[in-house]
């Protein structure tokens, strides 16, 4: 089985947690770019409101052919109690082309659930799991565990 991971991160903590899963699945990888600057204080506040707005963004292309893959596991950080507005346009752009999906996606503390299941009402596709981590747990390390839960799933 061919398996993607393809993350958002905004400050380096999807990344982590995409690298992660990606190496205990043995999978391809390939981070979402956005052409818009969200550092700093005023990246945060573009991206919440625009987040907040459910507005999409203007990505950089991707590299991936999904018509490759059987599984595309989808990372997002969680900004105002949604999906990053970069996951956001990935999953719009890109959902007639994913045939099996699954979700992951680092917080503060809330949000994930709500983001998961746009994630899925936009796709229409139930994914085959979905992992929600906290910025703390990924920052300390303490996030293995969960990790291997997951990939568990996806690999049956
Ligand atoms: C604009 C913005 C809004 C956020 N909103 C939430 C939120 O609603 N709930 C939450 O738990 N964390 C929220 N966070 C925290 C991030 O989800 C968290 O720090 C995440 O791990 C960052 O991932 P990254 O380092 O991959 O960008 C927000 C962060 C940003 C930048």
């Amino acid at each position: 089985m061919k398996i993607l991971v393809t993350y958002y991160s905004r400050t380096g903590t999807t990344k982590k947690a995409g690298e992660a899963i990606a190496e205990k699945l043995g999978a391809e990888i390939e981070e979402i770019k956005d052409t818009v600057d969200r550092s700093g204080a005023g990246g945060y506040v573009i991206s919440g409101r625009d987040a907040l707005q459910k507005r999409l963004t203007k990505l950089e292309p991707s590299e991936k052919n999904l018509d490759d893959f059987d599984l595309v596991i989808i990372g997002t950080p969680i900004w105002g109690w949604n999906m990053s507005v970069p996951a956001r346009t990935y999953v719009t752009e890109n959902k007639d082309k994913l045939k099996n999906v699954a979700f992951f996606c680092t917080m503060g503390g809330s949000g994930d659930k709500k983001a998961f299941l746009e994630m899925e009402k936009i796709i229409g596709k139930n994914p085959k799991a979905v992992l929600a981590l906290k910025t703390v747990e990924v920052v300390k390390n303490n996030f293995l565990e969960k990790v291997e839960k997951f990939t568990e799933v996806l690999k049956k």
